[in-house]
């Protein structure tokens, strides 16, 4: 590999509107790169209703799908692709449980204990697998170069 035989990993990470309106940008970019991470591209969008719907298209039959699509669709977000030895499950520890009340009971140094504020506006996303980053980082750089070790497990769904 090109960093020294060290197989790195990449992660969508997302700063939710409520992280962007609550100026948590700047705290959150540098944790995440104070914790080793590289942030390879980042840019800010706006997500319609479906776009969000898509994106959260695991949950759509959930009870509290529609709720989920009007928070996501309520200011912009930042998404980023985070890069670094097992990104994935790292990023998903910092970030800490779903539910930021929880969050600020059990994991206080999380980011969602941090700025989150319930089960749902709980400020930040990251994919919770290979597939899922893959989907996700695909869904927002489609441009994204993607080595053969990064696709070779989605052989099979692809
Ligand atoms: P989920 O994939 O379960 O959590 P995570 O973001 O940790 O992967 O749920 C996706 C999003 O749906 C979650 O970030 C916020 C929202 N959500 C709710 O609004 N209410 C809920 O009860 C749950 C479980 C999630
Ligand atoms: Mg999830």
């Amino acid at each position: 590999a090109s960093n020294g035989g060290m197989e790195t990993e990449k992660t969508l990470a997302m700063i939710k509107p409520d992280g962007l309106r609550g100026n948590y940008t700047d705290r959150i970019r540098r944790a995440i790169v104070e914790s080793g991470f590289r942030i390879l591209k980042d840019r800010v969008v706006e997500l319609d209703e479906d776009r969000a719907s898509q994106f959260y298209a695991e949950h759509s039959s959930k009870s509290f799908f529609p709720s989920l699509v009007k928070y996501m669709t309520s200011g912009p977000v930042c998404v980023m692709v985070l890069e670094k030895q097992n990104a994935i499950a790292d990023w998903r520890a910092m970030i800490g449980p779903t539910d930021a009340t929880k969050a600020k009971a059990t994991h206080p140094n999380s980011i969602r204990a941090m700025c989150g504020l319930d089960s749902e506006k709980n400020c930040v996303h990251g994919s919770d697998s290979l597939q899922s980053a893959h989907r996700e980082i695909s869904f927002f750089f489609e441009e994204t170069v993607w080595s053969k070790s990064e696709t070779s497990h989605l052989s099979q769904v692809f």
